[in-house]
């Protein structure tokens, strides 16, 4: 039988999971449960997705949207300190509960870590998720289910290499796109809190040329909120404005703004330093293929970032949300590691 393989990408911004069927996105964020008082959701059964809520060692967690709106204690976004020990564990067990469909179930595990954790983290990671986790979720009324679920293999990729391994595995897991296994890609992943460089140099991960800054997304987002205090004075949360930024303005208090020359600006800002800083990392790389840019940010910021880049740029596919490719890639390698060692 074809063993269960479940992808996770735990971002600063975003968890991304998949089962290589469903696709689960939630805000990386997390805080201890409240008692709900009225689980009747006034929009009925649409938002029942959203509530995440899990238990471990008798710790009751809300997790993503669930938590920002009502955990009354502070809510933890990813602390770098805390990011392997607590918090992965937390965001991991959170997309198993809405993944693996029977409560006692043996799953193998592909999982990244930013370029910046991998060469310290990726064996406590392994070592923590490889084993049995029994924790309990609760739905949104309140039921709750025990899982059992044995994580029997754990495999860790540097988070951007996800993207070539989307592209160089098809769905089936098996290589079919040749290009990815023999040519030398660099990968830019543009998230909300960190922008990731990495070479695949013939479909492996090259420590050389790799590379974290902190310009995510969210400092264009910072850039275009203090525009919006300036002329409201309200604070907006850096994660809220997405839709807005999209859309080009937002209404506040029943009065729109615009948003587009505030948004180009500050994209333009920040695509140059991402591309100044893919220029300066890989200024020895002359060898270079071509470069991928990926990650929920590089789908509003790649038009900007690839007219400065020094070399060729492939587009990725456009058939998914930019920052399910990484995970998409998760999921690929694992048909792809398992299903050969099964044969
Ligand atoms: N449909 C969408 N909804 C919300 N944000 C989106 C969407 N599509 C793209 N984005 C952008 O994606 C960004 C998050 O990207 P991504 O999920 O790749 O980051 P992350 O991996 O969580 O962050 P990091 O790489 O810093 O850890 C958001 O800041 C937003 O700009
Ligand atoms: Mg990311």
């Amino acid at each position: 039988m074809a063993e269960h393989i479940i992808g996770i990408d735990i971002g600063f911004g975003f968890t991304k999971a998949t089962d290589g069927k469903d696709f689960l996105v939630f805000k990386s964020v997390y805080g201890e449960a409240a008692e709900l008082q009225f689980r009747e959701n006034l929009l009925g059964k649409a938002k029942h997705d959203e509530h995440l809520q899990v238990e471990i060692n008798e710790t009751s967690y809300f997790v993503g949207e669930l938590a920002e709106r009502q955990s009354s204690s502070r809510s933890f976004t990813l602390d770098q300190n805390q990011f392997v020990s607590s918090s992965s564990k937390i965001l991991a067990l959170a997309a198993l509960s809405k993944l693996v469909h029977q409560p006692k179930q043996s799953i193998k595990l592909v999982v990244g870590l930013p370029i910046g954790h991998y060469r310290q983290y990726k064996d406590e990671l392994a070592i923590m998720l490889k084993t049995t986790h029994t924790f309990t979720a609760v739905d949104a009324d309140g039921k709750s289910t025990d899982f059992d679920i044995t994580v029997s293999d754990v495999r860790v990729l540097p988070q951007p290499i996800g993207t070539v391994m989307d592209r160089l595995l098809g769905s089936n897991g098996t290589p079919k796109n040749q290009r990815f296994a023999t040519d030398k890609i660099g990968v830019i992943d543009v998230g909300f809190r960190t922008t990731d460089y990495t070479i695949s140099d013939k479909g492996r991960y090259s420590e050389r040329g790799s590379l974290t800054t902190r310009n995510g997304i969210s400092r264009a987002f910072t850039k275009i909120g203090a525009k919006l205090k300036e002329a409201c004075n309200i604070d907006i949360e850096i994660y809220r404005l997405f839709e807005a930024v999209d859309s080009g303005n937002i209404k506040i208090r029943g009065k729109a703004y615009d948003l587009k020359s505030i948004t180009e600006k500050s994209f333009k800002q920040l695509a140059t330093a991402i591309a100044a800083d893919a220029n300066t990392v890989w200024a020895d790389d002359w060898d270079i293929d071509a470069i991928m840019i990926t990650g929920g940010g590089g789908a509003v910021l790649a038009p900007y970032i690839e007219s400065q880049l020094e070399g060729v740029v492939i587009p990725i596919q456009q058939d998914l949300d930019y920052r399910l490719h990484n995970v998409r890639g998760y999921f690929k390698f694992g048909l792809y590691t398992w299903q050969k060692k099964e044969k």
